[in-house]
């Protein structure tokens, strides 16, 4: 329990909460995918979560946004229980994700894209465009540019703007260097670390693992369904190796 929270106020929105999965299962259809997922991400951390194809990370991330409810075991964001609750309350718990592939509206321009995340309040047009353009001068160059015309590399900055507009207290970003080239991919890993230090929880799932764990503070590999090790990320480092290989 934190200062604030015994002093009975609310906890402030800069505070990055400790996330816990017990027990989580989840399935498409009556299909499980994930079997009993312990897991806990310690406030403040960055966290790799590693594992081969299929091994139920986007599940999971899904599972901690509010996208897919478990059917079983329970998840607690700063100690609340959030198992039953709506993505909307996930949303205004500060929970947000940056989905698989780029998370841009294509036919929206670069300005457009920006001002959808301002729709839920809390930051006006003009903070948002300098939070977004502040750290990326080159998405103010293309502002009027339609995303789904902006490179690769532009269009995850653009997505991962998002986390620095709306101010999350928990950011799931999900393989955000799938298909960049490294130097780009060093970039958006900066910005991680930024956005981590200024008391955010971040869940990062990589198939990089070398570029996940140069900015990791924690690392759990993913297997089949269950969390398979959690250590540091220099323990992780090997038995990432071999969890691939096997897996
Ligand atoms: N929408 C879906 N419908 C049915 N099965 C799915 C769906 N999404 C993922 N799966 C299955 O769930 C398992 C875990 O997938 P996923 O969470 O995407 O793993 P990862 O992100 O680690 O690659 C896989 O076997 C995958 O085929
Ligand atoms: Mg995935």
């Amino acid at each position: 329990m934190t200062d604030t929270e015994t002093a009975g106020a609310p906890p402030a929105r800069t505070q990055a909460p400790e996330v816990v999965f017990k027990s989580v299962r989840a399935a498409y259809g009556r299909i499980e995918v994930l079997h009993g997922v312990d897991l806990t991400v310690p406030a403040g951390s960055v966290f790799a979560l590693l594992g081969p194809n299929g091994a139920g990370k986007t599940t999971l991330l899904k599972v901690a946004n509010g996208a897919i409810r478990p059917t079983a075991g329970s998840i607690s964001i700063a100690g609340v229980d959030v198992r039953k609750d709506s993505p909307e309350a996930f949303a205004r718990a500060g929970v947000c994700a940056i989905p698989e592939g780029r998370g841009v509206f294509p036919n929206l321009s670069v300005r457009e894209n920006i001002r959808m995340w301002t729709y839920q309040g809390g930051v006006t047009r003009a903070e948002a465009e300098d939070r977004a353009f502040g750290q990326f001068p080159r998405l103010k160059e293309r502002r009027r540019q339609l995303a789904g015309t902006l490179s690769g590399g532009e269009q995850q900055m653009l997505a991962i703007s998002r986390a620095l507009v709306g101010e999350p207290r928990l950011l799931l970003l999900d393989e955000i260097s799938m298909g960049l080239a490294p130097l780009v991919v060093t970039e958006l890993y900066e910005l991680v670390g930024t956005v981590a230090a200024a008391g955010v929880t971040v869940v990062v799932v990589e198939q990089f693992v070398s570029t996940a764990l140069r900015v990791a503070t924690r690392a759990a590999i993913m297997l089949h369904g269950r969390v398979h090790r959690v250590g540091t990320p220099d323990e992780m480092a090997d038995a990432a190796l071999g969890a691939y290989l096997s897996g």
